[in-house]
């Protein structure tokens, strides 16, 4: 039985990462599927090199990792008082923000630990104290990450067909959260209802989160799972195989353009042109009002080598120019409704977005 680090087990407990007395626990999701191994981080300096490495990814699941991260560098500390900590403190978030630039998750979870760290300190709390609140937000924001996939989950599964064909891009599962996935758990809840989903996944080049993370995950749960090559979406859709697309984000602007997985904006463009509804899912954390549009997501660039090479072995020839970008962003006016567990957004996305953080505050 597999528990995740709250002690919950439920179908598809993928224990993506995990709380122990050790440190964090990683699934090593450069090895799946073909090995199921785990990368334990005892340190803060750990934790950002398994989230550069891509040990773990995903908005979510980077963002929960850096918090606990933060944790961890406080429970090591040496220093003896929180203000002989607060520089070490400030070095911790630094290191961890500096990981990957995209997904605003990251930096909405580091933002909250200082948060935290900033009030303790303004209270006169000692350091055992601020340690343990540091690790139990740390915990906080794990399981809230999992009870907004179950909500996202709840609203989102009732907008796919009955039956069909459902295109997702990239992985945002169980791998890419603490449990269950933001695109992927509006799927799950879709089949828990006893929706007759086959879910086609993109392979999504040149990382394969799709082949290989997506598709093992889906198996796991014994969802009906066909992976397709990231350029055969556009014929599936012209032959009435895919009825809706349902992927992630790693931010969504203010006016609901979202930087997602590279390849996103290709299949969006396709679903508007097969009239096919296209859906974001994403928990609001993921949900930046201080980016105005699309157009100020910072991008991540990645090594080339993920694209000259595969498995170890070399692709392209000796020299070849290598364009990399780890995300593209899709206009806002591509989406059918943003799916969050504060419920489902509709365009105009500038008006929705501001009323729904308005209300939730
Ligand atoms: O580079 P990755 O694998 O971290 O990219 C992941 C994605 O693009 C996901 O779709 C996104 O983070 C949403 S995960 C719930």
């Amino acid at each position: 039985m597999r528990l995740n680090s709250i002690g919950l087990d439920w179908k598809c407990m993928i224990p993506t990462l995990a709380w122990t007395p050790e440190g964090v626990r990683f699934i090593d999701q450069t090895k799946l599927p073909l090995e199921e191994s785990y990368v334990l981080a005892t340190t803060y300096e750990q934790v950002a090199d398994v989230i550069v490495t891509m040990v773990v990814r995903g908005a979510p699941a980077i963002g929960v990792s850096a918090a606990y991260g933060v944790a961890l560098g406080a429970l090591r500390t040496t220093a003896s008082t929180p203000q002989e900590f607060a520089p070490e403190f400030e070095r911790i978030c630094a290191r961890l923000a500096g990981t990957r630039p995209t997904a605003v998750n990251l930096f909405w979870a580091i933002d909250r630990m200082k948060k935290l760290f900033a009030d303790l300190l303004a209270r006169g709390t000692t350091l055992a104290q601020v340690k343990e609140r540091l690790l139990s937000e740390a915990h906080a924001i794990y399981e809230e990450d999992i009870a907004a996939c179950k909500t996202m989950g709840a609203f989102g599964g009732t907008l796919l067909p009955d039956e069909g064909g459902v295109l997702t891009h990239c992985n945002a599962g169980a791998l890419a959260t603490c449990g269950y996935g933001t695109a992927l758990g509006v799927i799950r809840a879709a089949v828990e209802h006893g929706k007759k989903i086959r879910v086609y996944a993109d392979e999504t080049r040149p990382f394969l989160q799709g082949a290989r993370l997506t598709a093992w995950e889906l198996m796991e749960d014994g969802i009906d799972t066909t992976v397709i090559c990231d350029n055969m979406a556009a014929s599936l859709m012209r032959a009435g195989r895919i009825k809706a697309v349902v992927v992630g984000a790693d931010r969504i602007a203010a006016n609901g353009d979202f930087a997602n997985k590279i390849g996103t904006y290709n299949v969006a463009i396709l679903a508007k042109e097969h009239g096919i509804p296209f859906y974001v899912a994403a928990p609001w954390s993921t949900i930046d009002t201080a980016t105005p549009t699309g157009d100020d997501i910072p991008i991540e660039e990645r090594s080339p080598v993920e694209v000259t090479h595969h498995g170890g072995k070399q692709l392209t020839p000796n020299g070849v120019g290598i364009c990399n970008p780890a995300f593209d962003v899709t206009p806002a006016r591509y989406v059918t409704a943003i799916i969050t567990e504060r419920g489902v957004l509709r365009a105009p996305y500038t008006e929705s977005i501001r009323t729904m953080e308005a209300i939730a505050v």
